[in-house]
């Protein structure tokens, strides 16, 4: 510090932090220094630190999160925003896109790529080791058990753990009536089965996650999207037109935190939802897989919680937070209680008891806890690194998501841009991202993508994005010039 400039003594922190971010020394994710460690380090108070913070926080440099400290900002971003435009109300569609999906999927298994389209944020901190010593006890301790069937809603221990975990939550839920499923996609067909038959129209969000899409393609329903703001989740006013305009038979709505978005829907959002539709005794399954997953500062309240009228259906899954692989997801069903079951063990009979046991442990250790925080930090991280990288490589009018929540940003490009297009040059050089049309049953956002910042960091991602961003400039200055002449 030199007490003798001009500036003030903060103002050259300000400086000092500044400089870091522009020559690498401090990267978007960051944690800055501890207010005393610089105050120690430059011989400066505390408050003249803090000040500095302050300010750098009130320009968006720098955000603080409680009990853990301040951290640098990816930068120059433009933040997507909520459409401002009348959204044009949808019809029900008999949906197909199956084949772009199948190509998605394909590119996660391809050796060498980076997968960017999937989202898989358990890959950013797998818990592999300690799933493999629990799973190793449990085999022990379970003998031939391990190969029998098991009770078709699942383990009662784990059912009571996950049930106990609600209650925390505020949420009264009765293990007795849970349903384990094979992970949350199957929960989310059975609950799809337990209120609406083939040609029942869904109403979906739109975007939503594609593996929806696809439950009600092959369940021949027809899905109804719903405008779906980037900030607030799905539009509760544009859902009381769609409810007057049409006979939906159920929603099927991430009540939370909405993939691809990332939008949090608040409290008061959800406990309007619910009471909207318990007044029109329409059935809410709520898909619920990215709650834990909050980078917010509180977990959301599932909608489950407002439920008065036992309409409400809850899925999710140990899918995004410890383990894809397993495939351990549960349904709490409502009043559908006897159907769910019943559907359940015509589809699938059971779910596998060893991974059961072994996530049962790991709840009850503790470690599931310790991880989801672990996790959730690196994600915080990863957001703003992937900000930052696609800011830096893509077009400038590129609009980026915000997400509150999950593992994946929602990017728009230039409206001439193709999105599927440019998903197969990216395959053809090792990288996959979901293309926008996927999220939606009538194939809308085509110029918008998906990228997943659920990841491992290496060099590979910064590359893909770098590369990324150079098919998308390459595309949108030929085709610009193409709309142009
Ligand atoms: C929003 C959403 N719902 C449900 C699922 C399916 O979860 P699971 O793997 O537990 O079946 C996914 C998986 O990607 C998802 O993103």
């Amino acid at each position: 510090m030199n007490r003798s400039a001009p500036e003030f003594l903060y103002q050259q922190v300000i400086d000092f932090v500044e400089k870091q971010a522009k020559n690498g020394a401090l990267r978007p994710g960051d944690k800055l220094p501890s207010l005393r460690k610089l105050g120690q380090q430059f011989g400066i108070s505390v408050p003249t630190v803090k000040q500095a913070y302050v300010e750098l926080e009130r320009q968006g440099t720098i955000s603080a999160r409680p009990q853990s400290g301040y951290y640098l900002n990816a930068k120059h971003a433009r933040t997507l925003q909520p459409m401002r435009a009348k959204w044009a109300q949808c019809q029900p569609v008999e949906v197909s896109c199956r084949s772009l999906i199948e190509q998605v999927y394909d590119a996660v298994h391809v050796p060498g790529t980076t997968a960017l389209g999937i989202s898989n944020p358990v890959n950013a901190h797998p818990p592999d080791k300690t799933l493999a010593r629990l799973m190793r006890t449990v085999l022990t301790r379970t003998a031939e058990k391990a190969v029998s069937y098991g009770p078709v809603n699942g383990d009662p221990k784990l059912r009571l753990t996950l049930a106990l975990r609600y209650q925390e939550l505020g949420v009264d839920v009765n293990h007795h009536d849970m349903v384990i499923t094979n992970g949350a996609q199957e929960a989310l067909s059975i609950a799809l089965q337990c209120v609406a038959n083939k040609g029942d129209i869904i109403a979906v969000e739109s975007p939503c996650y594609f593996g929806l899409i696809e439950l009600i393609e092959s369940l021949e329903m027809k899905a109804l999207e719903v405008y779906t703001c980037t900030e607030d989740g799905v539009c509760i006013d544009e859902l009381e037109k769609v409810l007057n305009n049409h006979p939906v038979k159920a929603c099927l709505f991430a009540t939370a935190i909405n993939n691809p978005l990332g939008s949090f829907m608040p409290e008061s959002g959800r406990q309007r939802l619910v009471k909207l539709l318990e007044s029109r005794d329409i059935p809410l399954i709520e898909d619920d897989v990215y709650s834990d997953l909050y980078l917010t500062e509180n977990r959301p309240v599932p909608a489950q919680y407002y439920s008065e009228k036992g309409l409400v259906m809850t899925c999710s899954s140990f899918s995004k937070t410890a383990a894809p692989g397993y495939r351990v997801g549960w349904l709490i069903p409502g009043k559908f209680e006897e159907t769910a079951k019943r559907i359940k063990r015509a589809q699938s009979c059971s779910t596998s008891m060893l991974q059961q046991w072994t996530l049962t442990d790991y709840l009850l250790s503790g470690d599931y806890d310790r991880h989801l925080h672990v996790l959730r930090k690196i994600l915080r991280y990863n957001r703003e690194r992937m900000i930052d990288l696609i800011a830096k490589h893509f077009p400038p009018e590129t609009c980026i998501s915000m997400p509150q929540g999950g593992s994946v940003l929602w990017v728009r490009c230039r409206s001439v841009v193709d999105t599927s297009y440019i998903f197969r040059q990216a395959i053809s050089h090792g990288i996959s991202f979901a293309p926008g049309q996927i999220f939606s049953p009538s194939g809308k956002y085509q110029h918008y993508m998906r990228i997943s910042f659920g990841v491992k960091w290496s060099d590979d991602i910064d590359k893909a994005i770098e590369k990324l961003g150079e098919l998308v400039c390459a595309y949108t200055a030929t085709n610009s010039e193409r709309v142009q002449q």
